[in-house]
Formats: structure tokens, sequence, C-alpha cells
């Protein structure tokens, strides 16, 4: 069998874009099966770079079939300008290339509306989510009254749905939130014509992906966000509103877990943050600017600036755990070049005790001081690296002193954003 998983290992931007994108050269289909337009996913080839939110970050190639599996939550009209920006781009994509599960469900008008007021509500207490109507999304699979890919195609069921989503909605909207209304016949009509739009797209995605497998295929599934993300396993409730971790693939993507072969987790160098949420290793002083800005840590979907902050191998070893992770991927190795001294967290004092676990409580979380362990650090001919053999002796340190920690070999490395600053050293 031959599923390979890609899994953000901490708060998501760890470079999930970018390490599918030179993973899928190898592969044959290209997978999403969890979150949305959330996602921002950056890839860099040759001298072009492309913005990735909602499709599968395997589409840069011609010849690879890329799956919006049923675990996704769908933005229609995101959907359509991404493709119309890809096509700007010269990412030339059509029905045989890219492919949405019949089963996904649909992010509506008033997802995205109730996401703002629900945070405007919440006042300082936000989640700081991106406002793409996620979490009211997902919220509504789970009460089983969401509308799905499938709803789209049949005009009637639409019809349906929408009055009785619209009439709840509305009263949520107007009495909970003091907002303004949805208006029914503009929603349907705009939603009738994206469903005529997707029509080509649409498929059973979970049968084209057991076919595929069975035949051979290597099929690559790009997660989106970070295991501290994660609805169960992340900073609840500072976490997005589905699975990023590998445990979300089978359910996601309608796959069995025995078709799962390796799941590498992408992990930079130093860790960030966007939105709220405790982040033990986060740095508020000038070391914190310079990763910030040597880093262009600013988030592709929001701007936001990102939090940034030391590497955090408690986090990334239980991420390994979570996920079951086979190899790590760790990149923005460059981004660390010019630091004299690199701290790394190798465990928490809570209350006077030493814990080496990620602990549920957010308010055991906040109280956790990280335990760092220094390492010297190296110089930009990092970026240059072709190999193991090239890397600063200081670099290697750190990458040995990774895979020592958390007991799992590092596979890939990274020294830039470019799909040529890649370099296999170990078997992933
Ligand atoms: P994703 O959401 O996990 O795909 O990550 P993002 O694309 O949001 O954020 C990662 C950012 O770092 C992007 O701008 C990438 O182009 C960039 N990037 C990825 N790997 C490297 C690297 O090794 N070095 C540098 N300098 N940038 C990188
Ligand atoms: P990629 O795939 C970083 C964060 C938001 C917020 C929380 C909930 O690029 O790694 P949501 O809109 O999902 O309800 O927001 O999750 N978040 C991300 N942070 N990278 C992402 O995706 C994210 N997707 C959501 O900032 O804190
Ligand atoms: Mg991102």
């Amino acid at each position: 069998m031959s599923g390979l998983v890609v899994i953000g290992a901490q708060w998501g931007d760890e470079g999930k874009g970018k390490i599918t994108d030179f993973l899928a050269e190898g592969a044959d289909v290209v997978v999403r099966y969890q979150g949305g337009n959330n996602a921002g996913h950056t890839v860099e080839v040759l001298d072009k770079k492309y913005k990735l939110h909602l499709i599968p970050s395997g589409i840069l190639y011609d010849t690879k079939l890329c799956v919006i599996g049923n675990g996704v939550v769908i933005d229609p009209k995101a959907f359509f300008d991404e493709l119309s920006y890809l096509e700007k781009e010269g990412v030339k994509v059509s029905e045989d290339k890219l492919i949405v599960s019949d089963r996904a469900h649909i992010i509506m008008p008033y997802h995205k509306l109730i996401d703002r007021l629900s945070e405007q509500m919440r006042g300082n207490k936000d989640i700081g989510t991106t406002g793409k109507g996620i979490g009211p999304c997902y919220t509504d699979k789970h009460e089983r009254t969401g509308i799905r890919v499938c709803d789209l195609l049949n005009k009637e069921t639409l019809k349906e749905k929408l009055e009785i989503n619209i009439a709840a909605k509305n009263r949520i909207i107007k009495e909970v939130y003091g907002g303004e209304e949805l208006n029914f016949d503009e929603v349907y009509k705009e939603y009738v014509e994206y469903g005529e739009r997707l029509r080509p797209f649409v498929k059973d995605t979970s049968v084209v992906l057991y076919d595929a497998i069975k035949s051979g295929k290597k099929v690559l599934f790009e997660g989106a966000q970070g295991t501290l993300l994660d609805i169960d396993y992340g900073t609840y409730p500072y976490v997005t509103s589905s699975h990023p971790i590998s445990g979300g693939v089978c359910v996601g993507a309608g796959i069995g877990p025995t078709m799962i072969t390796n799941a590498i987790g992408v992990c930079k160098a130093y860790t960030t943050r966007v939105g709220k949420g405790p982040f033990p290793t986060e740095l508020f002083d000038e070391m914190g600017d310079y990763i910030r800005e040597k880093g262009f840590e600013y988030g592709t979907t929001t701007g936001r600036a990102r939090r940034c902050g030391w590497l955090d191998l408690v986090i990334l070893k239980y991420a390994v755990r979570i996920s079951g992770l086979t190899s790590l991927a760790i990149t923005k190795l460059d981004t660390l070049a010019g630091i004299e001294k690199i701290k790394v967290c190798v465990g928490y004092e809570l209350d006077g005790k030493v814990i080496d676990y990620f602990p549920a409580s957010l308010e055991d979380l906040e109280r956790c001081k990280p335990i760092y362990k220094e390492f010297e650090g190296w110089d930009n001919s990092v970026e240059g690296a072709k190999t193991f053999d090239d890397l600063h002796e200081n670099a290697k340190k750190y990458l040995r002193f990774i895979e020592e920690y958390t007991g799992t070999r590092v596979s890939i490395v990274s020294v830039g954003p470019n799909r040529s600053q890649t370099m296999v050293i170990n078997k992933f």
C-alpha cells in the first residue's frame, strides 16, 4: 500500500505546501482531507511563488490528480477564485486534474458571517479565527444540518435545505448577534450557479482513491493546519474545527488505515503560531522580531504577523506520538542562520516539577515554563547546501538532537523557500 501523509507538527505554517509540492513529484495523486481555505500554502518553483488555500499543492504538476476529499469544507466562491488565480499564473486546471468529493460540506454565507460575529462577541476571549466560516460549517456538519456538494447539484434539495437553514441562521444572526439577515433568494441563486459550475469536478473521491491505491499508485495526503490546532489534540479551544493529524486522513478521505504506509511530520526549525492561545516558547523580545523578519513570518491567508518562538521538542514528540510519524521534514533551517546561540525546549517546569508531556488543561499549559538546551548557531552557508554533508557542523548537531529526542529520523531538510532548496537525507 502506498499512502504517504504530510502532517503539520506544530501550529500550522510549517511549510507543508512546500514539502507536499516537493514530494508530489514522486506521487500520482495529491489529496486534501480536512480544513478549507483557512489554510495558506506557499510554494515556490524557480522564480515563481504560488499561494494555495483550498487546492492541493500537487496542482503545479500537469500529470498529478488532485483530490479534495469529503473531510474538507468548501467555499465555492473561494474555490473558483483560486482556479482563476491559478489560470492567471499559467497553471492549467481541468476536471481530469482536480476532483471534488460529493460528500464535502459547503461553506455558506451565514457560516462566514457567524464566524465573524461570534468572534466579535467573544471580545478579548476570541480565538483569532481566519474568519472563513470554517468552525460554523463544521458545526452544522456535526449538528446534521449542513449542505453538502451533492446537495448543490440538486436544485430542489438545495432549496429545501437552504430554506430551513436560512430561517434558523437569520434568527441567530439577528437575535443573538444583532447582525443583518441574509436574503434567501440571493443566496439560493448564487449557490445554484456554483453547483452547476462545480458539477464537472464532482466524484465519489473515496472510490477513486481506493482504486488508485489498489492499482499501485502513490497517493500523497496533504495536511492543512497542524497538530496543535487539532480539535481534540490541540490547545483547545484555540484550535481549528477539524483533524489535521494523521487520524483525520481515513475519515476525511474515505480510506482505511491499512492504506497509509508512512506519515511525515513537517516542523520548522523554530515555532510560530497565528491567532490566540498558549505558546510556551514564544519570544517577546528582539529575537522574536528577528526570526519574524528573517523568516518573513506573516500569514498567507490573513496577512497577520505570526508569533515566533524557539523550537519546542515537547510538542514535536507529542506530534510524533499522536500521528505515528515515521519521519520528520525540518524546514527553515536557513532562518536561524546568524543567531549565535539557539535554544530548544526539552521539557516544561510545572509547579516546581519537570514534565516532558503536553498537558490537556490550558491553565496548566499556561503555567508551564520551558526548559531550554542551548546550541551553537550556524551561518548563511546552509542556504546553498544540497546534501547533509554540505550543512554546517552545528546545523547537523541540531538535526541529530531532534532525531535523538523524538526517536524519529529526519528525512527531509529545507533550507529555503524554493523547491530546489530541499534535500532528502534519509528514507521517508
Ligand atoms: P504551510 O501552511 O505549512 O504550507 O506553510 P506556509 O506556506 O503558510 O508558510 C511557510 C512559509 O515559509 C512559506 O512562505 C514558504 O515559502 C516558506 N518556506 C518553506 N520552507 C522554507 C525554508 O526552508 N526556508 C525559508 N526561508 N522559507 C521556507
Ligand atoms: P495552514 O494550513 C496557521 C488558526 C487560526 C486560528 C485557529 C482557528 O496554512 O498551516 P479557523 O479559521 O480555522 O477556525 O481558525 O486556527 N489557523 C491556522 N494557523 N496556519 C493555518 O493553516 C491555519 N488555519 C487556521 O489562526 O488561530
Ligand atoms: Mg500556511
